[in-house]
């Protein structure tokens, strides 16, 4: 399976912060906010991933994430060139996918909780069909929303509806069959002129194929959008980063933890960071796990 990570949009909703820069590069806390949803991919096990961004802003996240290799990972880059909506991410990564099964997350999207990499990594191992994640929020109408039936499938899932069915949000991350692709070029603009994630979605609902899982009270599903939501999101890390003294998404300890890289490799990492306290957590857990 490869991962997409799509961290395009113009983050109207957080001007003028984003003025001159990508949404998903800002900071949530003390970490670049793509790092959170590239750390979910990661810890699925998925070691190639596309990043796609506007053709503006893809040259920064090459700057910040490079080629991947020092992570034992493989990262390449691609523009979409207009906001064409979200499923037009696996038209763009037709050559990348080269027919592989996909699993896309959207580049603003936080996840935290236990148990979180099991559920990545069953969802990983689904060979057919397309597996989403539901959670429960306040404001369904701000998302895709899922109607289920009794027997807790889906039925159907609107994109922001405004008399929500249900309060159950589907969340910026999606695991695909390798049909992705085909059934994306079939889909047709919305009324606001984009290829929406949610009629994809529809297109495995009504083939029986999509499987819902629900994400539980347990596990944090954090929203960036605005200045409010997005300030409370790295006061989320901080709080619980200071309490524990373990770092949420640090790219580096999943390398080594996931066996992407050795030891050694680490440890070259941590030396390169100065005098941040990242760097210092880096090398603390040198003497820590050796
Ligand atoms: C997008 C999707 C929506 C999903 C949400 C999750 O909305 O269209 O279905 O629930 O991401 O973050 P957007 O954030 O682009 O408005």
């Amino acid at each position: 399976m490869k991962g997409i990570i799509l961290a395009g949009g113009s983050g109207t909703r957080l001007h003028p912060a984003t003025l001159a820069v990508s949404k998903q590069l800002l900071p949530v806390y003390d970490k670049p906010m793509v790092y959170y949803p590239l750390s979910v991919l990661m810890l699925a096990g998925i070691r190639e991933v596309l990043v796609i961004s506007t053709p503006t802003d893809l040259g920064l996240f090459e700057r910040l994430l490079k080629d991947g290799g020092d992570l034992g990972m493989s990262f390449s880059y691609a523009a979409q060139a207009q906001p064409n909506g979200l499923a037009e991410a696996f038209i763009i990564a037709e050559a990348f996918l080269n027919g592989s099964p996909a699993s896309l997350i959207l580049g603003d999207n936080i996840f935290y909780g236990a148990g979180l990499s099991e559920v990545l990594r069953s969802a990983r191992e689904r060979t057919t069909g397309c597996t989403l994640f539901g959670h429960r929020v306040d404001d369904p109408e701000r998302y895709g929303v899922a109607e289920l039936d009794a027997a807790g499938n889906v039925v159907n899932i609107e994109e922001k509806p405004a008399q929500p069915k249900t309060q159950i949000a589907v969340t910026g991350l999606y695991f695909y069959d390798a049909n992705v692709t085909a059934l994306a070029k079939s889909l047709r603009p919305s009324a606001r002129g984009e290829l929406e994630i949610t009629d994809l979605n529809n297109l495995y609902v009504r083939r029986g194929a999509c499987r819902l899982e629900m994400l539980q009270r347990g596990m944090a599903w954090l929203d960036t959008g605005t200045p409010g939501s997005l300030l409370e999101a790295g006061q989320f890390v901080q709080v619980l980063q200071a309490r524990q003294g373990m770092q949420i998404a640090c790219l580096e300890e999943i390398a080594w933890r996931m066996k992407y890289i050795e030891a050694e490799a680490f440890e070259k990492l941590a030396a390169a960071y100065g005098n941040c306290s990242y760097g210092a957590y880096l090398r603390g857990l040198l003497t820590a796990l050796t």
